[in-house]
């Protein structure tokens, strides 16, 4: 191993979902264990990481910004190396290299074991590019080096890639084919997090619901000698690691979340009691256009599964508006399913037209930009109603707290969450310690934040 002085340094920054940050510890692992330091002071760096997203227009453009602004501090440093990682290498491949002259490094999600022999290239002055899709990569022998600086909440991937083919998403060209990790590695994961004190893990994936091990699609044991897993089974056996680990998961998929899922949340206090839906429209016909595999009632009757299955569960959905030839009175249909629903939370956004998708080939994207701006503002609106409304009701109420850290307006205040996954925000206590659990009793809240007393 080098010394210290001699190390050279990677700086890496994540953008779009928690998939993307979760491997950009993958990488940051990959890395080290090559002998590079990582750092995250860019200015320092011999090589600029940017693991980026596709998902909309917006995202790649925050991206090509980004680059923008690099090229100073490029030239600031002379010989920094700057490497597009992620959903944005894989869509654009070696043709980033034209448009971006400053990039000198494209790896897509599948290739990041080679990112050190790509980096022999590089330091000597030439491009380098690796784009393959794997349909068996999963990182499973990687152990992540943790980026964030809490040590109380992690992300584990538990699968890669989505076989879904939602007719405006990107994702399965840019994350390749599903594939579930060995469920054993997943557990002895979350055990040595514990063990170094983390309380939290949310397992990722894009539909955690088609989570499979040692089965094929036909319900075939792959292994014959070992029984097969699915997402219910995988998710007691990482709620038994222990007691004080606290699970949650993310993405859950309307046309897949099992009622076995909801009675194994059921089961273990310690899986929150959060559920992340994404419904996207609340009409069928433009559902069916999506491709999403479900209706507005196949939808209302799983919402009906949790509130019965788990009462007091908390639901968060994702919204597009403005899809192709949406009419009002289908735009309509989603403003009355939130109505019926009550989300707690909504990620909400207007429809943006990706290259190669289904919906790009097969149909048109007629709705002009100023209408897809006022649904989504009419759909923020009436959301922010909901998420007060469900922070009110919260008031009056003790919930246990895990503390994740110090508020952002002062130090003499925790915030964490509660199982629902809102942010309480109370009065600093010197007994406890960030990663313990404490009763809050809640008795105000705003918008976005519970404020309460240790109970
Ligand atoms: N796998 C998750 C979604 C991951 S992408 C699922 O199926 O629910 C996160 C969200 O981005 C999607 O739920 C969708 O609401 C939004 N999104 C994806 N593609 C989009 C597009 N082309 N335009 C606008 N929003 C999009
Ligand atoms: Fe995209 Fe659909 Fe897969 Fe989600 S389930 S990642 S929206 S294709
Ligand atoms: Fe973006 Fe890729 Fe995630 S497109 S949302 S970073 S899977």
């Amino acid at each position: 191993m080098l010394k210290e002085k001699e190390r050279k340094k990677f700086f890496i920054e994540s953008y779009g979902c928690q998939m993307n940050f979760s491997d950009s510890e993958i990488v940051a692992s990959i890395m080290t264990k090559e002998g590079y330091g990582v750092t995250k002071n860019e200015n320092e760096a011999d090589f600029i990481f940017l693991n980026t997203c596709s998902i909309r227009e917006k995202a790649e453009q925050t991206v090509r910004n980004r680059l923008t602004n690099l090229k100073h501090s490029k030239t600031k440093k002379k010989g920094v190396k700057v490497g597009v990682l992620g959903c944005m290498a894989e869509r654009l491949k070696s043709t980033l290299l034209e448009q971006e002259k400053l990039v000198d490094l494209v790896v897509g999600p599948d290739a990041y074991r080679d990112i050190p022999n790509l980096l022999e290239d590089v330091s000597q002055g030439r491009k380098a590019v690796n784009v393959l899709l794997s349909r068996e990569e999963t990182y499973a022998d990687i152990s992540p080096v943790r980026m964030n600086q809490d040590g109380v909440t992690a992300f584990v991937s538990i699968m890669r890639g989505c076989d879904n083919m939602c007719s405006f998403c990107v994702v399965p060209f840019t994350r390749g084919r599903e594939r579930s990790r060995d469920p054993q590695t997943i557990v002895s994961e979350c055990q040595d997090l514990f063990k170094k004190g983390y309380r939290e893990v949310t397992l990722l994936g894009q539909n955690v619901d088609s989570y499979r091990w040692n089965v094929t699609s036909k319900g075939v044991l792959k292994n014959p000698e070992q029984p097969a897993v699915n997402f219910a089974q995988l998710l007691d056996m990482v709620a038994k690691v222990d007691q004080k680990l606290r699970v949650r998961f993310s993405t859950s998929h309307p046309k897949d979340m099992s009622d076995e899922v909801l009675h194994t949340m059921a089961a273990h206090q310690n899986i929150c009691k959060y559920i992340h839906l994404p419904v996207q429209s609340g009409n069928s016909n433009v559902l069916k256009k999506m491709n999403r595999g479900y209706s507005r009632e196949w939808y209302l009757n799983r919402i009906n599964a949790i509130r019965t299955i788990l009462p007091g569960c908390a639901i968060s959905t994702d919204i597009i508006t403005g899809f192709c030839g949406e009419t009002p009175l289908e735009h309509a249909d989603t403003i009355s399913l939130m109505q019926e629903v009550k989300y707690d939370f909504a990620y909400m956004f207007y429809y943006s037209e990706r290259p190669k998708t289904l919906a790009e080939r097969k149909f048109e994207d007629d709705i002009p930009l100023e209408i897809k701006k006022k649904r989504l503002q009419e759909v923020i609106d009436l959301q922010m109603q909901h998420s007060y409304t469900s922070n009110q009701k919260m008031v009056g109420h003790t919930f246990e707290v895990l503390i994740e850290g110090f508020s952002k307006r002062s130090d003499d205040f925790f915030f964490g969450r509660n199982s629902q996954n809102a942010v309480v925000v109370f009065p600093k206590q010197a007994s406890l310690k960030i990663g313990d659990y404490v009763k809050v009793k809640v008795d105000d809240c705003t918008k976005a934040t519970l404020i309460g007393k240790i109970a």
